[in-house]
């Protein structure tokens, strides 16, 4: 299938935070019988009205494979995974879905030719790597998540040049969005921040008023996935995960910027084990070759963003 071909999408992890909001985006763009959403959950706990829902545990490779075949799925959104700070509370629980996860994508991406789509994180930098990361900065992870994260790049590249996988990931920022709560993250804080603010409830930041972190709006996340999927292979030097540009604030930053708009609103800092994983993850990323191999922008600033944000939390 060309990159303009006819879609036929299975999003795994599809209730979490980017895959509903990925999920209205696909429909939008494709069809909304053209995408399969998929998720742990058992079907009669889900909601799914409005889109096609196959419960589907990414571990059970062959309710995965019968999903794909039956649909002639020719594209796969994997976001079924466990984000930092769940991971570190059971980094064998964080390995094993998300290692053996990707790893039963790719063997079925290799019997059935679909392309994937594989998110990696910011995660995979370590304390090592200075204030603004770069494409191809020193990966040494301090969690079990970046682990997973750097061996999945790892995956992809080998994937993709030893049998051919049309493979392609992003590294995301921290993603901040009102749609879903974030699944068990260390950037969480900037997203619980907005739901506390607009129920006009303090805040207790689980970070300290300094951390600065790479920090994105969901619509430029769901933007920069599209864009690099729609781009030409050929184009594309990265498969693991590309670096993207990113916002960078610190926590209390957002909280002043949060509060210029919801005057009273009380915030204290209080940090806890995730402030470790902060502190070891880079304050920005540098997305240049985002930009020049398929020319991704950011449209959000921290501005807009929390103007977006209270608004539709607000609703
Ligand atoms: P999330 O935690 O909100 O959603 C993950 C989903 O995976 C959940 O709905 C969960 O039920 C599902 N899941 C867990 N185990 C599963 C299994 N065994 N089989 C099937 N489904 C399972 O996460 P998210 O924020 O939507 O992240 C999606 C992807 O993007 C992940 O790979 C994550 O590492 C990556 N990412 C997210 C962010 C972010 O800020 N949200 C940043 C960087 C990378
Ligand atoms: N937002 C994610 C986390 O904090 C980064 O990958 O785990």
């Amino acid at each position: 299938m060309g990159e303009s071909g006819n879609r036929r999408i299975l999003i795994t992890g599809a209730l979490g935070q980017i895959g509903m909001e990925l999920l209205d985006a696909l429909q939008t763009k494709f069809g909304a019988e053209n995408v399969i959403a998929s998720d742990i959950r058992e079907s009669e706990d889900v909601d799914n009205s409005g889109f096609r829902y196959e419960k589907l545990d990414v571990l059970d490779s062959e309710r995965m494979e019968s999903i794909i075949r039956d649909n002639n799925i020719n594209e796969v959104y994997h976001l079924a995974a466990l984000l930092s700070a769940t991971g570190e509370k059971n980094p064998q629980l964080c390995w094993t879905i998300n290692m053996d996860g990707l790893m039963n994508v790719l063997e079925l991406a290799r019997k059935y030719k679909f392309r994937i789509f594989a998110p990696s994180s910011i995660a995979v930098f370590g304390a090592d790597v200075g204030k603004i990361a770069k494409q191809d900065s020193p990966l040494n992870p301090a969690t079990m998540y970046g682990i997973t994260k750097v061996a999945g790049e790892l995956m992809a590249d080998y994937y993709h040049s030893a049998h051919g996988v049309d493979i392609r990931g992003l590294r995301y920022p921290g993603l901040i969005s009102w749609k879903v709560m974030p699944g068990g993250g260390t950037t969480d804080y900037a997203v619980e921040i907005f739901y506390k603010a607009v129920a006009s409830e303090n805040y207790s930041c689980f970070v300290n008023r300094q951390t600065r972190l790479p920090m994105m709006y969901m619509d430029d996340a769901i933007k920069a996935t599209l864009q690099l999927m729609d781009a030409p292979s050929e184009s594309l030097s990265v498969r693991g995960g590309y670096n993207l540009p990113s916002l960078n604030f610190t926590a209390e930053e957002l909280y002043h910027k949060i509060r210029e708009k919801i005057p009273g609103f009380e915030c204290e800092f209080v940090p806890d084990h995730r402030q470790e994983y902060a502190d070891s993850w880079p304050d920005e990323t540098d997305g240049t070759l985002a930009k020049q191999e398929w020319g991704f922008n950011l449209e959000y600033d921290l501005d807009s963003m929390c103007d977006v944000m209270i608004q539709s939390l607000s609703k």
